[in-house]
């Protein structure tokens, strides 16, 4: 009898630990309102094809959380290029192995287009220049996608805390902006660029790089670590210069845009010595595939 109760509590223990994939919105709140007096949510929102930049999210929320939520949802808003939503890649099998293997998720959340927009969402988010900036500039609207679906995911999860990456800085400004804006508690944690061992930064977007052109996509780093040391010897647009020329070596890889920011502002840099830090932002095509890349230069 009491073996049979000690086996009845692992059984319960073992089905409260396993992973759950959940497709709908109401089955999600059902499941985070039983643990949500536990202890901390953290949410950790992704578009999937997922590395080791993301699951450094999910182990990051994983050690400060009682409960990891991940989305996985390619958000059509957010793409001002159909063809790259199209290519976008989608592996959703292996993601959910993958973060069952990690043992750092709870709650996997995988909703379809229709739950997540059953009607357009027409809302308009006051970004401000961030809009007219860098990611802004180039990819209109892209800014507003990323507001809408992250403030619909933050109202589904009312999460406490949810994890980003500085690999996309400005996007991390955005969701600062979203705080300010909706008034949400949420505290928003900046994790640390993931990089190849070659310096290049993860992303999903590499798995479409053939192996040449990944073996060779190491210049976009290797350009932004001259920086510092020529931020001594010349003006912001010679540096500008020597970036594009550095990487456009290689080809086909060309810049779309090389920024030096302040990285509090996100405002272009005119004179150096009046920052304490400065964030290189990078934009750069292979072929079709657009990386982005940022480096911080703090203690200037
Ligand atoms: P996605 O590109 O899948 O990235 C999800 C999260 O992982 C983002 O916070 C991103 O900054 C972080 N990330 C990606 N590559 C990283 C790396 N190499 N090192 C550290 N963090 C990395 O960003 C999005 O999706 C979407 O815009 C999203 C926020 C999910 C809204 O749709």
């Amino acid at each position: 009898m009491q073996i049979f109760f000690i086996m009845i509590l692992f059984f319960m223990y073992v089905c409260e630990k396993k992973m759950k994939i959940i497709h709908h919105i109401t089955t999600l709140q059902d499941e985070l309102s039983q643990v949500r007096l536990n202890g901390i949510i953290g949410f950790v929102p992704t578009m999937g094809a997922l590395h080791q930049g993301h699951l450094a999210l999910v182990q990051r929320a994983f050690n400060e959380c009682h409960t990891v939520v991940v989305s996985i949802f390619v958000n059509p808003t957010q793409f001002n290029n159909r063809d790259d939503f199209d290519k976008y890649p989608r592996h959703y099998e292996e993601d959910i192995k993958k973060l069952e293997e990690s043992g750092w998720c709870n709650l996997v959340f995988l909703p379809s287009v229709e739950e997540m927009y059953p009607t357009p969402d027409t809302r308009h988010f006051e970004l401000g220049y961030l809009e007219n900036i860098m990611e802004g500039k180039f990819r209109h609207g892209h800014f507003q996608g990323v507001a809408k679906v992250v403030s619909k995911f933050f109202d589904i999860i009312q999460p406490d805390k949810a994890y980003f990456g500085k690999k996309d800085f400005q996007q991390l400004a955005v969701i600062k902006k979203l705080i300010e804006l909706l008034n949400y508690h949420i505290e928003i944690v900046p994790c640390e660029i993931v990089r190849e061992p070659s310096g290049l930064a993860m992303s999903s977007r590499n798995q479409r790089l053939s192996n040449e052109d990944f073996n060779h996509a190491q210049v976009i780093y290797q350009a932004l670590t001259q920086i510092p040391t020529w931020l001594n010897q010349y003006s912001i647009d010679e540096i500008k210069k020597r970036v594009i020329q550095f990487i456009q070596q290689t080809k086909p890889f060309m810049v779309e845009y090389i920024e030096l920011v302040d990285s509090a502002t996100l405002l272009p840099v005119v004179d150096i010595a009046s920052h304490k830090s400065i964030t290189c932002c990078i934009a750069v095509y292979c072929h079709d595939i657009r990386l982005i890349d940022n480096l911080e230069i703090e203690h200037l």
